[in-house]
C-alpha cells in the first residue's frame, strides 16, 4: 500500500512542477513516506531523518533551501514525537490527507519556518483527489479499500488508517482501463483488509470483491489479475468461485493466519479458529488445485506458550505454504495487547522466529525446486543485476532471472526454469 500512495504522491508533485533528483543532495523536497506496523519499521524514519538532517544543514551551507516532509501511518501515531525528535521537519501528513500536499507547500512557500502537521482523518475520499494514476509498464497496484474495522488486538492499522472504506466500482475500473492503456498487464488489487470490499456500482448498489474481479476480468488487454491483503473470515464462497472461474486470477493467495493456536486467535481477536482456516484452504484447492498459499505470522504474542507455538508449526506443516511473512510479536501503543500482562521474553521470540522461519524458507526452497524443468509464463519487470540479464514474476510471485535483452521487459513470456533457489528461479526463455 505504501509502495501505491508513494507512487500516487510522485504524481502529485510532478503535477506541480516536480522532478524526481537522482542525488538527495540535489532535492528541494524530501519526503519519507513511514509505516507503523511495527516498531522496528517506525524507528527507521527516526535514523533516516537525523542523516538528512545533516543534508538539509550542508544545503544551507550552499544557500540551498530544503522541505522535509513526513507522510504515512507514523505521522497518524507519533505526530508529537516527530516534532518533539526532528524539529527540522517542514511537514507531517496522514496516510488519507497526502492529496493535500499541494496546499501544505504553498503554505509553507508562502509563511516560511512553519511546522504543519495533518493528522485529519477526513469525510472525503483522498481518491477524488488526485491526479490519474500514472503508473505505465508490467505491473501496477491499486487501492480499492482502505482501513480496516477488525481491529486485531496486535494491530496498528485501524488506529492509523481508520475504518474500512471501499472505493466505488467505477472509479476502480477507469483507474484500471488508464492503467491498461498505459501499458499494464497485471493488477493487484490492495486493501489492508480487501476482501471484505464492498464498493457501490453505478446504481448505487453494494458489490462485493468477487463482482469486482469478474468486471476487472472483462478488462480487454488485462492479463493477469491479484488481490492483497486478504482476512480469512471474509473469504467467502462467491470470492473462493472466483479462482475457479477466472483465469486472470492468479493461483496464489497471500491469506494471514498469524498463528496456528484458538486460543492466541482469539486473543488476537481473529474471527476465525484454525480448523475454519483449513476449511478454506481445501476450499480454495477444490476450485483451483494449482493454488499456492502465502500467510502472515506473528510469534510470541502475549501469552503465547510453547503448546501455543507448536500448533503454529504444526498449521505450517498441513497448509503447506508456499511463502510467508513472519515477525516477532511487537508491542504498538494504544492497541490492547500491548497491556497484556503475559508477554513473552524477547529471548523466547527470537528462539520461535527462528524455528519457524526454518521451517518456512524450506517449504520455499523445496517449491522452487520443485518448479525445475517447468514451463512458467512470466511477467518481465526490469533489467536484472548483472549485465544481459532480466528478471519477471512468475504467477506464484517467484522472481525467476533470464537471460535477454530489455525487449521482452513489461511481456510475458514462458519461461523453462532450469534452477531453483530460496530467493529466485532461473531459467530460459
Ligand atoms: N507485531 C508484529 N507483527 C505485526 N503485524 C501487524 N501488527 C504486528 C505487531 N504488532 C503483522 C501481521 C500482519 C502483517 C502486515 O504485519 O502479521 O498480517
Ligand atoms: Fe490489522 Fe489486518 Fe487485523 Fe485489520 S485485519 S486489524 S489490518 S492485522
Amino acid at each position: 500500500m505504501n509502495v501505491y500512495d508513494s507512487e500516487r504522491i510522485a504524481a502529485i508533485l510532478k503535477n506541480m512542477g516536480y522532478k524526481a533528483a537522482d542525488d538527495v543532495r540535489d532535492a528541494d523536497l524530501i519526503l519519507f513516506n513511514t509505516c507503523h506496523i511495527r516498531e522496528k519499521a517506525a524507528e527507521k524514519l527516526f535514523s533516516d531523518l537525523g542523516r538528512i538532517e545533516i543534508i538539509k544543514n550542508e544545503r544551507a551551507e550552499r544557500g540551498l533551501e530544503t522541505i522535509i516532509g513526513v507522510v504515512g501511518c507514523v505521522v497518524q501515531a507519533e505526530n508529537e514525537q516527530i516534532a518533539k525528535r526532528a524539529p527540522y521537519v517542514n511537514f507531517a501528513t496522514g496516510p488519507l490527507t497526502y492529496y493535500r500536499i499541494p496546499e501544505i507547500l504553498q503554505r509553507i512557500a508562502n509563511e516560511k519556518n512553519i511546522c504543519i502537521i495533518d493528522t485529519d482523518f477526513p469525510a472525503e475520499s483522498k481518491f477524488d483527489h488526485l491526479p490519474q494514476n500514472d503508473h505505465t509498464g508490467g505491473c501496477a497496484y491499486l487501492a480499492i479499500q482502505e482501513g480496516c474495522n477488525n481491529f486485531c488486538t496486535y494491530c496498528i492499522v485501524p488506529y492509523t488508517r481508520g475504518v474500512e472504506t471501499s472505493r466505488p466500482i467505477e472509479d476502480i475500473l477507469h483507474e484500471a482501463r488508464n492503467l491498461v492503456n498505459n501499458g499494464v498487464l497485471e493488477i493487484n488489487l490492495l486493501g489492508q483488509n480487501v476482501n471484505s470490499f464492498h464498493g457501490e456500482d453505478k446504481n448505487g448498489r453494494e458489490q462485493n470483491l468477487a463482482y469486482l474481479l469478474n468486471k476487472m476480468a472483462e478488462i480487454e488487454g488485462l492479463q493477469r489479475l491479484r488481490y492483497t491483503t486478504s482476512y480469512p473470515a471474509d473469504m467467502n464462497d462467491e470470492l473462493i468461485k472466483c479462482h475457479h472461474d477466472i483465469e486472470k486470477l492468479m493461483p496464489y493467495l497471500h491469506l494471514p493466519l498469524q498463528s496456528g493456536s484458538d486460543k492466541i486467535l482469539k486473543a488476537m481477536n481473529r474471527r476465525h479458529t484454525s480448523g475454519q482456516y483449513l476449511e478454506i484452504v481445501e476450499k480454495l484447492k477444490e476450485a483451483n488445485p494449482n493454488i499456492g498459499m502465502s500467510s502472515d505470522f506473528i510469534v510470541g504474542f502475549p501469552g503465547e506458550t510453547d503448546a501455543d507455538f507448536q500448533a503454529t508449526m504444526d498449521m505450517v506443516q498441513k497448509v503447506n505454504f508456499i511463502q510467508a511473512f513472519s515477525f516477532k510479536y511487537s508491542r504498538r501503543a494504544g492497541t490492547p495487547a500491548a497491556v497484556y500482562p503475559n508477554q513473552v521474553e524477547e529471548k523466547v521470540k527470537k528462539e520461535r522466529l527462528e524455528i519457524l522461519q526454518n521451517e518456512l524458507f524450506s517449504r520455499q526452497l523445496n517449491f522452487n525446486k520443485g518448479c525445475v524443468g517447468k514451463i512458467m509464463p512470466i511477467l518481465f519487470e526490469s533489467k536484472g543485476r548483472k549485465k544481459g540479464e532480466i528478471f519477471g514474476r512468475s504467477p506464484y510471485m517467484q522472481t525467476v532471472i533470464v537471460k535477454s535483452g530489455t525487449e521482452n521487459i513489461n511481456r510475458i513470456k514462458n519461461v523453462k526454469i532450469t534452477s531453483g533457489g530460496m530467493n529466485a528461479l532461473c531459467g530460459e526463455l
